[in-house]
């Protein structure tokens, strides 16, 4: 079995509620590996290159956005002057390209099996007030999108985590060069998967 790698990016509000190192521990302390860690006041240029400029992810964003609209009768229209999804989409990435050059944001790579789900069920939902206890965006964040949208930005939402295998390949090239990762093995290694 392969082992996977996923970004984690601390996002501006993390990093400036002083949560870098809870937030990090939790990674460790489930024996995901860390092998690249920085910080870096990213540039628009980057910020779009991070986030899809696709109509699938538009159209994702989007959707979520109007079911949770709906499920809360509330109507999406009035804030965005449309219920097209993709359109909502291409309106929350330019949140968040003004939100994720707020302050340096700090990030991670973690290697291990199944990382990427593993680091996904650490996160919670992105929606934090959906997340559940125990969760980062659960324990540290209570954001929603009726809020958030009525104040015209994105979810305040703590951490970015890759989605999936193929994005956590694409995200760790584009924020980390090869002589910033580190190949080495974890004492630890040894013991959680009872090697010779
Ligand atoms: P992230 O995991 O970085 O991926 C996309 C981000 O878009 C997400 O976290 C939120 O910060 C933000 N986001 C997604 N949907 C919405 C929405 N409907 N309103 C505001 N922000 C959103």
């Amino acid at each position: 079995m392969k082992k996977q790698r996923a970004l984690l990016i601390i996002k501006p509000d993390g990093v400036q509620r002083g949560l870098i190192g809870k937030i990090v521990s939790r990674f460790e302390q489930v024996g995901l590996k860390i092998i690249g860690l920085k910080f870096e006041w990213a540039n628009k240029e980057k910020i779009i290159a991070h986030y899809p400029e696709t109509d699938a992810w538009f159209a994702k964003v989007g959707q979520r956005t109007l079911t949770n609209y709906a499920k809360k009768g509330l109507d999406a229209k009035k804030v965005f002057n449309t219920d097209k999804d993709v359109e909502i989409g291409k309106i929350v990435k330019s949140w968040l390209v003004d939100y994720m050059q707020e302050s340096p944001v700090f990030l991670a790579v973690v290697e291990g099996y199944d990382a990427i789900e593993i680091v996904r069920k650490l996160s919670g939902n992105t929606i934090p007030v959906l997340a559940n206890p125990g969760t980062i965006r659960g324990d540290f964040s209570h954001d929603t999108i009726d809020l958030a949208n009525e104040q015209n930005r994105p979810l305040r939402n703590i951490i970015h985590a890759s989605d999936t295998v193929e994005d956590g390949e694409k995200e760790v090239n584009l924020w980390f060069k090869e002589d910033e990762l580190f190949d080495y093995k974890l004492a630890g290694e040894k013991f959680m998967y009872s090697l010779k």
